[in-house]
């Protein structure tokens, strides 16, 4: 009996071929694992679409709650934003796909996982690297880096095994979408010069044709977690959709850039994420008022360090369990609400409020009902100051020159 292995499949085009090729040249049975992290794909298609390339069967998992719960929101609390701006959506994703990968293998007795990642991207790292600290055992297959088909060879390939492949027009893009984002690559954007055509954007307006209106939202936490939008009670699957939703509607979420790879390239990358852009301004409202200034300080630290680890594909490591820990227990008072105004393409932060605020009006008011003890103040800037002052007498300073 042929050994089985689980394909990572997405229904397009490189997972549909590679079911045959895996079946043909490695002499594998091949189930096809289509793991829902919230995409736009109807189930019955690609479950036919799987059976015809020659699937020996197609399982479809589920994990959208799961992937908010225990991934984005998580990365939300975390303040996590790959050099600065990108919110990971696709990174978050893999570990939950190769556990899902994992639990399959497991199900069906199998003895090797495959995926369609190149071997050029991250994410055959974060699928790789995850696979082994979940089954050392079982051996992983990636035929895009094996295979030296291009897209013309890959579609003769579908033609002469007869795998149906779609019709529609042929995207210049490389194209990953979740619930948490939608990361955009090659074709036209490969000239870092060029701006992204109109036909990249999908989630979002372009900020010029968005609702000269603005609107508000107030987004409510929980010690970290966010749970209230305009007030109710949200399920955290809802909740991302609605603010993808409201956010895209005025072109918030649009983020062109130019990205570091784990494998040394460079590359241009646009993602969408109006729920992400929305939920880490948010989110940052309110610790702004919670945390203290060397919290805040460190915290952004660990972030940078959390979104590294994220990207870099080591979220099954005891690294990750470190900061995690951490980054949970900074949210123990990370309770209240922000109230946002989107317009135009932007995201303001225009109010928040806490139970746990620390922002003390009677300290910081210029009006009356001041309490600052104003006569602390010059006892404070001598002690201060003093180090700066017994230097410059010891050590004078040159005049700061041009
Ligand atoms: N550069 C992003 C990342 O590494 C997006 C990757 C998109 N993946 C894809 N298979 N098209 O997270």
């Amino acid at each position: 009996m042929a050994e089985k292995i689980i394909l990572a499949y997405s229904g397009g085009l490189d997972t549909a071929v590679a079911i045959r090729w895996l079946k043909e040249e490695k002499g594998y049975d091949v189930v096809a694992l289509t793991v829902d992290v919230g995409m736009d794909r109807q189930r019955e298609e690609l479950q036919s679409r799987a059976m015809a390339a020659g699937a020996a069967s197609f399982e479809w998992s589920d994990v959208q709650d799961e992937f908010v719960r225990h991934f984005v929101f998580p990365a939300v609390m975390a303040g996590a934003q790959y050099q600065g701006v990108y919110p990971l959506a696709t990174a978050l994703s893999r570990p939950l796909i190769a556990r899902e990968m994992v639990a399959a293998a497991r199900r069906e007795g199998a003895t090797a996982v495959a995926h369609g990642c190149t071997a050029k991207g991250n994410d055959q790292v974060r699928l790789d690297v995850s696979v082994q600290a979940l089954a050392p055992d079982l051996a992983i297959v990636a035929p895009l880096r094996e295979w030296a088909m291009d897209r013309e060879s890959e579609i003769d390939y579908a033609h002469e095994h007869n795998i149906p492949i779609s019709v529609t027009k042929k995207s210049p893009y490389s194209i990953d979408e979740n619930l948490y984002g939608r990361s955009i690559e090659t074709g036209p954007l490969e000239d870092p010069w060029t701006e992204p055509p109109d036909d990249v954007w999908l989630w979002t307006k372009s900020p010029a044709d968005a609702p000269d209106e603005a609107t508000y939202l107030e987004i409510g936490f929980e010690r970290g977690v966010p749970t209230t939008l305009d007030g109710k009670a949200t399920d955290p699957v809802d909740l991302i959709n609605s603010l993808n939703k409201i956010a895209g509607e005025h072109g918030v979420g649009r983020i062109d850039t130019i990205e570091d790879r784990l494998v040394g390239i460079k590359s241009r990358e646009v993602y969408e994420a109006p729920a992400g852009v929305t939920l880490l301004a948010a989110h940052g409202a309110v610790e702004s008022l919670v945390l203290s200034k060397e919290q805040r300080r460190f915290k952004a630290q660990v972030a940078q360090e959390y979104a590294d680890l994220v990207y870099n594909g080591l979220w099954y490591s005891t690294h990750h369990q470190d900061l995690q820990a951490y980054i949970q227990s900074t949210q123990r008072y990370v309770t209240g609400t922000a109230r946002l105004k989107l317009h135009k393409g932007t995201v303001t932060v225009v109010g928040r409020k806490s139970p746990r605020s620390l922002y003390d009006f009677a300290l910081a008011t210029y009006d009356k009902g001041d309490e600052f003890d104003r006569t602390a103040a010059v006892g404070f800037i001598n002690i201060w100051g003093l180090p700066v002052k017994v230097q410059s007498q010891v050590q004078p300073m040159e005049e700061f020159k041009e």
